[in-house]
């Protein structure tokens, strides 16, 4: 009697802890369906584009960035969700590898990101000058301008007359252009109650002193306005960073743990 529950034990009794086995899987499985979705977004920003302006001014196009994210993601996950399923150690090392790999990438950018953040503000200035410079040339540069400016109830990166940086609202005279030393309708300030929207709330606004400006635009230059932004955001940051690096850190320590109990396994039945 004794001898058939020894017996009957030895047979189903396996190193390999099957909840760890399937979490692993579907949790792959989760992150491979969503490096396919990142992919296809990628991608389909890549098609929408028809101007390479937005390009020229991240340095690197966000949709390829997308892209090599979601390829990337795609070949690791598939790693742990196959290794996981079959309980192959080849697969599981490789996933295990990678992902360490990603997040000792993603600690460095993070460090780096750290001691450089004095000089963001100069970087997002030089793109806000290339966004104003190409404002009316893309469109994209010019609904991203349009949203900061109303978000961030400012204009311009100094001031308003920085719109001088773009040829159309550039205040030097003989410039034959109708928005000569205009601000964008973006940088108005709402009139409460107003029926017809004046479109040209804007014109002339350059040739007008801090005060004059202030009755119909924020006359607050962006720079001020990101410092603060950026400040009370850091936070955040640094929780989405830890968000990311979570589900990294458990997908490298699960797949450890089953890479062992797969081993021993192993070493048992031999
Ligand atoms: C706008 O900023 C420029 C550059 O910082 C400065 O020279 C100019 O006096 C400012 N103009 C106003 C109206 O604040
Ligand atoms: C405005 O245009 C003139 C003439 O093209 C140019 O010399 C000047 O630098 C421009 N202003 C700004 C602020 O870029």
């Amino acid at each position: 009697m004794d001898r058939k529950l020894n017996l009957n034990r030895a047979e189903t009794f396996s190193f390999i802890n099957p909840w760890i086995r399937y979490f692993l899987f579907f949790f792959s499985f989760l992150f491979w369906v969503f490096s396919l979705l990142i992919v296809a977004i990628g991608v389909y920003a890549k098609v929408q584009k028809a101007t390479d302006t937005v390009r020229d001014t991240f340095l690197v196009d966000p949709a390829v960035i997308l892209i090599v994210v979601g390829v990337v993601m795609f070949f690791i996950t598939f790693c742990g969700c196959i290794g996981a399923l079959r309980e192959n150690i080849h697969l599981l090392k490789t996933f295990s590898f990678s992902l360490t790999l990603v997040f000792l990438t993603q600690l460095a950018i993070a460090v780096l990101g750290f001691f450089y953040s004095d000089q963001t503000p100069d970087a997002l200035g030089k793109f806000v000058n290339k966004a104003i410079v190409h404002y009316r040339d893309d469109l994209d540069l010019q609904n991203l301008m349009d949203y900061i400016q109303r978000e961030f109830k400012c204009c311009g990166w100094n001031n308003y007359t920085d719109w001088s940086w773009n040829l159309y609202f550039n205040c030097t005279q003989g410039n034959p252009s109708s928005e000569r030393c205009a601000v964008p309708y973006s940088c108005c300030t709402p009139v409460p109650g107003e029926v017809v929207i004046n479109t040209m709330c804007g014109f002339g606004v350059q040739t007008q002193n801090y005060l004059e400006a202030t009755k119909s635009i924020y006359p607050v230059g962006c720079a001020d306005r990101a410092v603060l932004w950026i400040e009370s955001h850091l936070l955040l940051v640094g929780a989405l960073a830890l968000g990311l690096s979570l589900p990294q850190i458990a997908g490298i320590v699960l797949s450890q743990i089953l890479i062992s109990q797969i081993q021993d396994e192993i070493s048992s039945v031999l």
